[in-house]
């Protein structure tokens, strides 16, 4: 081992005595962290912090390798790494553990330290850190729960506002999911490791990565950032509910809601799953196959007969817009107006829409009433659809009836002129 540190040193020593011939002389090095200067020359992987470093937060901010790992970084020119890497000038080596977490609280709980640095930036995290999952387990001993550097990395460390930081929305996923989806990392855990699979599958991840929407939920939207612990059987709806809050007001409000409760069903996650939440459709209620009702309804009961009449009134109002859609679409390729078709069809589909929301009552009632209310734009929708066919056919019979007359006094005139024609001729 010694000899493999005095071979590196020599190393270093060699690389630092080149590089200060080529900068033309002693002393005059291009960085003037002793830390970054020696460490650039380095193989990897000490070399890969000072890469990584170039473009973080806390380098752009003034900070050196110093700042964390402690050290002399005015010290260490001539190649001797220990006089820079020396423990009586702070030097700590690589932190671990309950270490890194005391390093990055040491300035981020530190709230008047931040409100001179960073106004506004919140110093909750390492209070927010102990009580998820994560932090209770490191406290307990648990080395593999995600530590500061997990999630943010050591260096390279950008806003969570950055694309590029391993925080973005768009990139949080992979940040967990490399422990998370790594079945032999968490071998030693009562998990399943399929939840990157999972949402990667899911609607939620549909929006954000192909769509770009960024309200669309990744790992921490449900979870938290710091204090990651699974949402409870009797919170999921509060989660999924931040977003999605006429859903969980139905439901609150609904039969379901002290059913599940006593039953201990999970509210939202029963029907739509947490991970893989998928694109809902019609067929998820009623009583034919593929209906979530059927789980736990069966004939005779007042649910069944629910879920029937609630499918049916919603089969009605959308085989409407889907034959109106048809009219129009017609129409519009015969060159008709249909702009006014298009806004009522919007109505409805827009009645449709608060139609399936209010699915979450649980109440035929409440379904009717709205799909009636859609039911009337759908109408007045096909009315006037039928209304532009109808004065389309109106002109195309008129345009034949000219057609046919134009023809008609052409071929008069022909006949007329070969009479002239022929008399001519013969005169
Ligand atoms: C002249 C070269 C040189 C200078 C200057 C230097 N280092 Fe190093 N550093 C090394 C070498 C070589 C190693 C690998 C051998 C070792 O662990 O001692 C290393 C290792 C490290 C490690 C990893 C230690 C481990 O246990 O794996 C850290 C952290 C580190 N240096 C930080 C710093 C900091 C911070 C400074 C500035 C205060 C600094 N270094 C200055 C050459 C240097
Ligand atoms: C914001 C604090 C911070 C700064 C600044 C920082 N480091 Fe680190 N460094 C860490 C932490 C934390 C680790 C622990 C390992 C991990 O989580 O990756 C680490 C690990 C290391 C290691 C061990 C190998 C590795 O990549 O894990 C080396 C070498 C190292 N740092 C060198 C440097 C050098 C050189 C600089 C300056 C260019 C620097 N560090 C700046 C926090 C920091
Ligand atoms: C399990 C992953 C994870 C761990 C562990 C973690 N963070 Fe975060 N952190 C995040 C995420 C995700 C965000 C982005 C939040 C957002 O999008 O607004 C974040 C945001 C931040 C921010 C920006 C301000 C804020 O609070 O939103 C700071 C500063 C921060 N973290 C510091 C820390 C510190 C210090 C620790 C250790 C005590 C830590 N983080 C541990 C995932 C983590
Ligand atoms: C010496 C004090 C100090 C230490 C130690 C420190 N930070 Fe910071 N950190 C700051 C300051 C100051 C900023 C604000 C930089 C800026 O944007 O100008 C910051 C910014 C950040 C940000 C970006 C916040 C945002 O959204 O703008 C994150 C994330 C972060 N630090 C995480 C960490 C982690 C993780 C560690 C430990 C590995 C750590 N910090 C160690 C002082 C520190
Ligand atoms: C460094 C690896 C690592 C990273 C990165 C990581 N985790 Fe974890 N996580 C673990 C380990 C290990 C456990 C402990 C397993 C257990 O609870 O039995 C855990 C536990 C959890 C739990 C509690 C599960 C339970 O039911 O006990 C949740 C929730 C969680 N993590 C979410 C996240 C989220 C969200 C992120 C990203 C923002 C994340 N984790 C990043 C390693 C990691
Ligand atoms: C739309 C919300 C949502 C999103 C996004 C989400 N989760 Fe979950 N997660 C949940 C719910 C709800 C539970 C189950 C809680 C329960 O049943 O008690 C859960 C459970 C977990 C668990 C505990 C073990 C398990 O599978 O039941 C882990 C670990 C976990 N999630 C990690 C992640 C990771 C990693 C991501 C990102 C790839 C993620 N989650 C994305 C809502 C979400
Ligand atoms: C951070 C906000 C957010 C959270 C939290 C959230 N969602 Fe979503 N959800 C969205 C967005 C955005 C869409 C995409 C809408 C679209 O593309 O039509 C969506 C889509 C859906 C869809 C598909 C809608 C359709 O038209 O078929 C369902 C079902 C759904 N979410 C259920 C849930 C459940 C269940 C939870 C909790 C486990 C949850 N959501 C948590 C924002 C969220
Ligand atoms: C008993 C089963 C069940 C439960 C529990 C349930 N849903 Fe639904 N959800 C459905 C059905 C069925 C549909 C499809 C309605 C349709 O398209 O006709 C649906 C559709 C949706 C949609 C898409 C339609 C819309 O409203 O935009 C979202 C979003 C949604 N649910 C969110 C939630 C949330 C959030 C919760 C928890 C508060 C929840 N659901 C609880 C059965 C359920
Ligand atoms: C996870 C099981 C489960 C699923 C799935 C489910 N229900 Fe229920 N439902 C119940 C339970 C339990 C009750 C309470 C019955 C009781 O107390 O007698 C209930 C009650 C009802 C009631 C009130 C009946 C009454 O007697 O007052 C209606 C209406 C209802 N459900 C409709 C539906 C519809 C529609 C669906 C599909 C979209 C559905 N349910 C899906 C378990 C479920």
């Amino acid at each position: 081992m010694r000899i493999r540190r005095l071979l590196v040193l020599l190393l270093a020593l060699v690389a630092s005595r080149a590089l200060a011939v080529e900068l033309g002389g002693e002393g005059t090095p291009a960085s003037a962290s002793s830390c970054e200067w020696c460490h650039e020359q380095l193989g990897d992987p000490l070399s890969k912090p000072v890469a990584g470093f170039r473009n973080d937060a806390h380098k752009r901010h003034g900070m050196s390798c110093a700042t964390c790992h402690g050290g002399d970084p005015g010290a260490g020119f001539d190649g001797d790494a220990a006089k820079a890497m020396d423990p009586r000038k702070g030097y700590i080596g690589v932190p671990a553990g309950r270490r890194i977490v005391e390093l990055c609280a040491r300035c981020h709980s530190d709230i008047v330290y931040m409100r001179n640095e960073k106004p506004g930036l919140p110093t909750d995290q390492e209070r927010l850190y102990y009580t998820s999952v994560h932090g209770k387990r490191l406290l307990s001993g648990d080395t593999k729960v995600a530590v500061c550097s997990s999630c943010h990395q050591a260096h390279g460390i950008l806003p969570a506002t950055d694309p590029e930081s391993s925080v973005y929305p768009t990139r949080v996923a992979e940040t967990c999911g490399r422990c998370h989806g790594d079945r032999a990392y968490m071998s030693g855990y009562d998990l399943p490791t399929d939840q990157l699979e999972q949402w990667s599958r899911s609607v939620h991840a549909e929006a954000l990565l192909e769509r770009n929407d960024l309200g669309a939920p990744t790992c921490n939207d449900c979870h938290g950032n710091h204090g990651a612990v699974p949402p409870g059987v009797s919170h999921v709806s509060r989660v999924c509910g931040q977003c999605h809050p006429a859903n969980d007001e139905y439901f609150q409000a609904s039969p379901h809601k002290a059913a599940y409760a006593r039953l201990g069903i999970a509210e939202c996650e029963f029907c739509h799953g947490n991970h893989e939440v998928r694109r809902t459709s019609d067929e998820m209620v009623g009583t034919s196959e593929g209906a979530v009702c059927l789980a736990c309804h069966r004939g005779g009961s007042r649910g069944y007969q629910a879920a029937y009449e609630i499918r049916s009134a919603l089969d009605s109002l959308r085989t409407l817009t889907e034959k109106v859609a048809g009219l129009a679409g017609r129409a519009d390729r015969a060159g008709g107006f249909v702009e006014e078709v298009r806004f009522a069809l919007q109505e409805a589909a827009t009645f449709l829409k608060r139609a399936r929301t209010l699915v979450h009552t649980f109440d035929p009632d409440r379904v009717v009433e709205e799909v009636k209310l859609g039911l009337v734009s759908g109408r007045k929708a096909e009315a006037q659809a039928l209304q532009v066919l109808g004065e389309l056919r109106e002109r195309r019979i008129g345009l034949a009836g000219f057609l046919i007359l134009i023809v008609g006094v052409i071929a008069l005139l022909l006949v007329e002129i070969r009479k002239v024609d022929r008399k001519r001729r013969a005169d």
